[in-house]
Protein backbone atom coordinates (compact mmCIF):
# COMPACT_ATOMS: atom_id res chain seq x y z
CA UNK A 1 0.00 0.00 0.00
CA UNK A 2 1.46 3.31 -1.08
CA UNK A 3 2.12 6.33 1.46
CA UNK A 4 -0.44 8.94 0.89
CA UNK A 5 1.31 12.27 0.35
CA UNK A 6 0.39 15.37 2.70
CA UNK A 7 -2.51 16.73 0.43
CA UNK A 8 -4.38 13.72 0.35
CA UNK A 9 -3.74 13.17 4.16
CA UNK A 10 -5.15 16.44 4.90
CA UNK A 11 -7.68 15.92 2.47
CA UNK A 12 -9.11 12.99 4.58
CA UNK A 13 -8.41 14.36 7.55
CA UNK A 14 -11.10 17.40 6.51
CA UNK A 15 -13.68 15.31 5.15
CA UNK A 16 -14.05 13.21 8.62
CA UNK A 17 -14.08 16.63 10.54
CA UNK A 18 -16.90 18.02 8.24
CA UNK A 19 -18.57 14.52 9.14
CA UNK A 20 -17.78 15.68 13.11
CA UNK A 21 -19.13 18.68 12.65
CA UNK A 22 -22.26 17.01 10.99
CA UNK A 23 -22.28 14.61 13.80
CA UNK A 24 -22.55 17.47 16.32
CA UNK A 25 -25.30 19.45 14.63
CA UNK A 26 -27.09 16.26 14.68
CA UNK A 27 -26.82 15.65 17.98
CA UNK A 28 -27.97 19.04 19.07
CA UNK A 29 -30.99 18.25 16.76
CA UNK A 30 -32.03 14.79 18.61
CA UNK A 31 -30.92 16.22 21.69
CA UNK A 32 -33.62 19.09 21.21
CA UNK A 33 -36.08 16.38 20.35
CA UNK A 34 -35.85 13.61 23.12
CA UNK A 35 -37.36 14.22 26.68
CA UNK A 36 -35.65 11.26 28.84
CA UNK A 37 -32.83 12.80 30.83
CA UNK A 38 -30.70 9.96 31.23
CA UNK A 39 -30.59 9.89 27.39
CA UNK A 40 -30.36 13.36 26.70
CA UNK A 41 -27.42 13.29 28.82
CA UNK A 42 -25.49 10.43 27.22
CA UNK A 43 -26.38 12.18 23.91
CA UNK A 44 -24.61 15.43 25.18
CA UNK A 45 -21.50 13.47 26.17
CA UNK A 46 -21.25 11.75 23.00
CA UNK A 47 -21.74 15.23 21.06
CA UNK A 48 -18.28 16.08 23.11
CA UNK A 49 -16.54 13.44 22.28
CA UNK A 50 -17.36 14.54 18.48
CA UNK A 51 -16.38 18.13 19.29
CA UNK A 52 -12.91 16.64 20.58
CA UNK A 53 -12.09 14.97 17.58
CA UNK A 54 -12.97 17.95 15.70
CA UNK A 55 -9.79 19.42 17.75
CA UNK A 56 -7.69 17.12 17.42
CA UNK A 57 -8.09 16.18 14.14
CA UNK A 58 -7.73 19.94 13.57
CA UNK A 59 -4.67 19.90 15.32
CA UNK A 60 -3.32 17.17 13.18
CA UNK A 61 -4.66 18.91 9.71
CA UNK A 62 -2.06 21.92 10.97
CA UNK A 63 0.74 19.77 11.27
CA UNK A 64 0.51 18.50 8.17
CA UNK A 65 1.04 21.99 7.14
CA UNK A 66 -2.98 22.12 5.95
CA UNK A 67 -6.03 24.43 6.94
CA UNK A 68 -8.57 22.71 8.88
CA UNK A 69 -12.31 22.67 7.71
CA UNK A 70 -14.27 24.55 10.00
CA UNK A 71 -18.05 24.34 8.81
CA UNK A 72 -20.16 21.12 8.49
CA UNK A 73 -19.95 19.17 4.78
CA UNK A 74 -21.77 21.27 2.85
CA UNK A 75 -24.15 18.64 1.84
CA UNK A 76 -25.60 18.49 5.43
CA UNK A 77 -26.42 14.84 4.23
CA UNK A 78 -26.00 13.72 8.25
CA UNK A 79 -29.11 15.91 9.33
CA UNK A 80 -31.02 14.42 6.82
CA UNK A 81 -32.69 12.01 9.23
CA UNK A 82 -34.38 15.14 10.92
CA UNK A 83 -35.33 17.41 8.14
CA UNK A 84 -38.06 15.09 6.84
CA UNK A 85 -39.66 15.16 10.08
CA UNK A 86 -41.47 17.59 12.43
CA UNK A 87 -40.96 19.33 15.53
CA UNK A 88 -42.79 16.39 17.23
CA UNK A 89 -40.65 13.84 16.42
CA UNK A 90 -39.55 12.20 19.57
CA UNK A 91 -37.26 9.70 21.63
CA UNK A 92 -37.49 7.03 19.24
CA UNK A 93 -37.41 8.88 16.20
CA UNK A 94 -34.53 10.94 17.34
CA UNK A 95 -32.82 7.59 18.18
CA UNK A 96 -33.33 5.90 15.28
CA UNK A 97 -32.16 9.26 13.27
CA UNK A 98 -28.58 9.16 15.68
CA UNK A 99 -28.49 5.23 14.73
CA UNK A 100 -28.15 6.21 10.71
CA UNK A 101 -25.63 8.86 11.30
CA UNK A 102 -23.88 6.67 13.48
CA UNK A 103 -23.64 3.90 11.07
CA UNK A 104 -21.91 6.13 8.96
CA UNK A 105 -19.40 7.74 10.97
CA UNK A 106 -18.23 4.28 12.04
CA UNK A 107 -18.00 3.28 7.70
CA UNK A 108 -16.09 6.67 7.86
CA UNK A 109 -13.68 6.11 10.29
CA UNK A 110 -12.90 2.30 9.18
CA UNK A 111 -12.36 2.88 5.89
CA UNK A 112 -10.19 5.73 6.81
CA UNK A 113 -8.08 3.38 8.68
CA UNK A 114 -7.85 1.34 6.10
CA UNK A 115 -5.26 4.16 4.40
CA UNK A 116 -1.35 4.48 5.56
CA UNK A 117 -1.10 6.79 8.35
CA UNK A 118 1.48 7.75 10.57
CA UNK A 119 1.68 5.96 14.01
CA UNK A 120 0.23 8.85 15.86
CA UNK A 121 -2.44 9.95 13.25
CA UNK A 122 -3.45 5.37 13.38
CA UNK A 123 -3.35 5.88 17.21
CA UNK A 124 -5.93 9.03 16.84
CA UNK A 125 -7.83 7.88 14.01
CA UNK A 126 -8.24 4.36 16.11
CA UNK A 127 -9.08 6.37 18.98
CA UNK A 128 -12.14 7.87 17.22
CA UNK A 129 -13.42 4.82 16.06
CA UNK A 130 -13.53 3.26 19.47
CA UNK A 131 -15.79 6.34 20.65
CA UNK A 132 -18.37 5.75 17.22
CA UNK A 133 -18.36 2.17 17.73
CA UNK A 134 -19.18 2.85 21.36
CA UNK A 135 -21.90 5.60 20.36
CA UNK A 136 -23.53 3.33 17.77
CA UNK A 137 -23.65 0.14 20.26
CA UNK A 138 -25.51 2.23 22.79
CA UNK A 139 -28.14 3.87 20.30
CA UNK A 140 -28.56 0.45 19.24
CA UNK A 141 -29.39 -1.31 22.18
CA UNK A 142 -31.58 1.55 23.70
CA UNK A 143 -33.52 1.01 20.61
CA UNK A 144 -33.69 -2.75 21.20
CA UNK A 145 -34.57 -2.25 25.24
CA UNK A 146 -37.17 0.73 24.51
CA UNK A 147 -35.38 2.25 27.04
CA UNK A 148 -37.76 5.86 27.00
CA UNK A 149 -41.12 3.30 27.74
CA UNK A 150 -38.94 2.13 30.80
CA UNK A 151 -38.13 6.01 31.58
CA UNK A 152 -41.79 7.00 31.18
CA UNK A 153 -43.28 4.11 33.28
CA UNK A 154 -41.18 3.82 36.07
FE1 LIG B 1 -20.49 9.20 17.17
Amino acid sequence: MAAMNQKKMVEKLNDIIALDYDAVGAYEAAIQRMDVEFLRMKLREFQQDHERHIRELSQTVQQLGGKPREKPGAKGFILKGFTAVTAMMGNEAALQAMRGNELLTNRTYRSALEEEWSDDIRTLLERNYRDEKRHLTFIEESLRNRVWEQAAHP
